[in-house]
């Protein structure tokens, strides 16, 4: 982490889990069990049916309403599809983008990623724009170019006051939902990478201002070590978010450098 240039970001992505029901007692447990003192950002990021709900329960709190996908046309026939202006009109503030999910089970490519980046940020929400290399692009030695294409891909034709804005999420495939975790060194090694991409694409200044979270198998064990890494200024957490208390162990483990 590196507070002084850029913000720590602990988001949870609950995919296709929980119940409209069940997010305020959620909320509760998560606010009683975390740091009072900030640490860091926390966003959650929830299925479409549950914004309305969380945004409630989290009025008053330091915790932001995140989606975990959006469509990038403006309005119009697209059946079962949720536009970015539903999302700013229930105050969402960020939307996961090109999860490997999305990419892996719907048909997201590089391109629609893109799309969605740049109609997110004139609507002034950040997207968390989701790379990562799958086990055989790894044992292929082709990790960096893959993660190289990813970015600049995300990235096309947006100005550098834009991607600055942008949040970057490094989650390689083969950690995600396997308890397999990357080891700091290789999760650090890819962050740093990521950002020399950027430094090379937008400039120093841009490059380090950008957060670049780790995300595949974090949680409450293994988040201090990771977060200790220069490059990895938060966590995009899948099956730890789900428990408010496990939730609040990684929050707090953004405080121990
Ligand atoms: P897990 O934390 O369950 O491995 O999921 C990571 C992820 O995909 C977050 O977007």
């Amino acid at each position: 982490m590196n507070r002084k240039y850029r913000k720590v970001i602990i988001a949870g992505n609950w995919k296709m889990n929980m119940l409209p029901s069940k997010v305020k007692r959620y909320v509760e447990e998560l606010r009683g069990a975390m740091p009072k003192f900030k640490t860091c950002n926390i966003v959650l990021c929830v299925p479409f049916p549950m914004i309305p709900n969380l945004r409630k329960a989290t009025r008053d709190s330091r915790i932001a309403v995140g989606a975990q996908n959006v469509n990038e046309h403006e309005k119009g026939a697209y059946t079962g599809e949720v536009s970015i202006s539903m999302l700013e009109d229930l105050n969402v503030k960020y939307v996961i983008v090109g999860h490997s999910e999305r990419r892996q089970y719907f048909g997201e490519t590089d391109f629609t990623v893109n799309a969605k980046v740049k109609s997110l940020l004139d609507a002034g929400i950040v997207p968390i724009i989701c790379v990562g290399e799958s086990l055989e692009q790894r044992e292929f030695d082709l990790t960096m170019e893959h993660i190289s294409y990813q970015i600049k891909a995300a990235l096309h034709g947006l100005a550098p006051e834009q991607v600055r804005k942008c949040v970057v999420a490094y989650e390689p495939i083969w950690a995600i939902g396997t308890g397999r975790t990357a080891t700091s060194e290789q999760a650090q090694e890819v962050c740093e990478h990521i950002r020399a991409i950027i430094r090379r694409g937008y400039g120093a200044r841009v490059a380090r201002s950008v957060s670049i979270l780790y995300g595949g198998s974090m949680n409450s064990q293994n988040s201090a070590e990771l977060l200790s890494m220069p490059d990895i200024d938060g966590g995009l957490i899948g099956g730890a978010s789900l428990d408010p208390a496990e939730f609040a162990r990684i929050i707090e483990a953004t405080d121990q450098e």
